[in-house]
């Protein structure tokens, strides 16, 4: 029941299905009882209490009930081991579970992995683990491999109209059954269903998040490009290209680095398969080298612009990895965080979901700001490193009132550096030339 077996179980519900929603953290499932969601994504609570959601879904640790349905989708973590690749000990887990409850039972039952896994995971890792488990063949039951590509923040959006639903496997059975569930869910808003093998469905998934990844990676370079050219400024550049029906202006937002649960983990988890496959993926490792660099550009700015850091008030506006999430995992304001404290820097930070994630890393070293204003106030320095529309209405004067030095770093460009410069700010942001 974490992002994608959460939100996946409410859209279901919601169209008519029955769904156990089962999770082995029993804190998790008090709250979902409750109908309080475990993390915070928009309308998530709010569709959890809704009595058409109570009345078909429920929520269990215990993963017997599995026997009684139709379909199981994994949506367990895949988390990266040392060396990239992903962890597969929470999907073989959730097979052999799936496998000893199926044991016996006379109806066919569909396993759908969703969670994001090494090509070949469905075929050498699922489809085994359930045989050993269950006694049966495949074909007495079936396995399909069927990413899921909703964001954070907009994902329960994403889930009742996806793009396009993607069903890998070799078994036509599995595969017809599960686009039958498809299209009598969606009904006449089905997407174009894809169907493919086990291992491009689970490379398709890769595959996309390397592709977005890239995109930023590219324009952050493109940014650095434009930084250092005078009257330049990689918005512009970015709606220009946008034009182009080959490019799409979607995934051109330069910024101060990409972060996440997936982009990271799915990076490495592509790289390191790349790697173990013989192929040297240079592309993507460029890719994630521009990236790391990318984090470090809001110090650089801010050296540049204050001298030392060393006991300067720095107001941090912004921590989740994007804004309507709490999600701070390999979030670049924690990259930041953990710089400014190295060079001696005195952090106040403010957001609005995501302030009790980054408090279990930071403790008492930061403080914690209970809104913009009082975070900005006496700072030598300013920070904006998510992009939460509450940011979008600070004016000049709120800078050069508030603050001891009216210096901003605009990480997300968010701000118009015109109104900023104007109004007596000393700006600075992602992408924008000298002028
Ligand atoms: C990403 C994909 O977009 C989803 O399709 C996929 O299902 C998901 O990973 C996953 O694999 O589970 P998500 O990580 O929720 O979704 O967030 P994105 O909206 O893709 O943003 C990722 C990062 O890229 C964020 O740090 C964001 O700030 C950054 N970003 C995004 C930019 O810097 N510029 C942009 O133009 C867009």
């Amino acid at each position: 029941m974490g992002p994608v077996g959460l939100v996946t179980a409410i859209s279901l519900a919601r169209k008519g299905c029955n769904v156990t929603g089962i999770d082995v953290d029993e804190n998790h499932l008090r709250q979902l009882r409750k109908g309080d969601a475990p993390f915070f994504e928009p309308n998530l609570s709010q569709e959890l209490k809704k009595p058409a959601v109570r009345k078909r879904l429920i929520f269990s640790d215990d993963s017997s009930l599995n026997s009684k349905s139709d379909i199981t989708f994994i949506t367990v973590g895949t988390p990266s081991a040392q060396d990239g690749s992903a962890i597969l000990d929470n999907v073989r887990s959730a097979a052999i579970s799936i496998g000893e409850s199926i044991r016996g039972i006379k109806h066919y039952q569909l396993v759908a992995v969703k969670s994001t896994v090494t090509p070949g995971t469905a075929r050498c890792v699922v489809k085994p683990t359930i045989e050993k488990a269950s006694g049966k063949k495949l074909r007495e039951f079936g396995v399909c491999s069927n990413p899921e590509f909703l964001r954070e923040g907009n994902a329960i959006r994403d889930a009742d109209f996806p793009d396009r639903i993607i069903i890998g496997s070799d078994d036509l059975k599995a595969a017809r059954y599960l686009e039958k569930f498809y299209r009598l869910v969606y009904r006449g808003n089905t997407p174009p269903i894809k169907r493919t093998s086990y291992e491009n469905a689970e490379l398709i998934k890769y595959a996309n998040n390397a592709f977005l990844a890239t995109k930023i990676s590219f324009i952050n370079c493109i940014a650095n490009i434009a930084e250092r050219t005078p009257h330049s400024d990689v918005t512009s550049i970015a709606d220009g290209i946008g034009l182009d029906e080959r490019i799409g202006r979607k995934f051109l937002n330069a910024g101060l680095g990409w972060g996440g649960s997936c982009f990271p983990k799915d990076m490495r988890g592509l790289i390191s398969y790349s790697r173990a496959s013989g192929h040297i993926p240079t592309l993507l490792e460029a890719v994630v080298e521009t990236n790391e660099r990318q984090k470090d550009k809001a110090l650089a700015l801010a050296t540049s612009m204050l001298g030392t850091l060393k006991e300067k008030s720095i107001a941090i506006l912004g921590l989740a990895f994007k804004s309507e999430t709490d999600d701070v995992r390999e979030a670049v304001a924690i990259t930041i965080i953990r710089g400014l404290l190295a060079q001696g820097a005195n952090v106040r930070v403010y957001d609005p979901k995501a302030q009790g994630n980054a408090q279990k890393i930071f403790q008492k070293s930061i403080a914690y700001a209970d809104d913009k204003i009082e975070c900005l106030r006496d700072a030598d320095c300013c920070i904006l490193v998510t992009e939460w529309d509450e940011f979008r209405s600070l004016s000049p004067g709120d800078f050069t009132k508030l603050m001891r030095t009216p210096v901003v770093i605009d990480g997300r460009r968010l701000f118009s550096s015109r109104r900023m410069i104007e109004g007596g700010v000393r700006f600075a942001a992602i992408g924008l030339g000298p002028i």
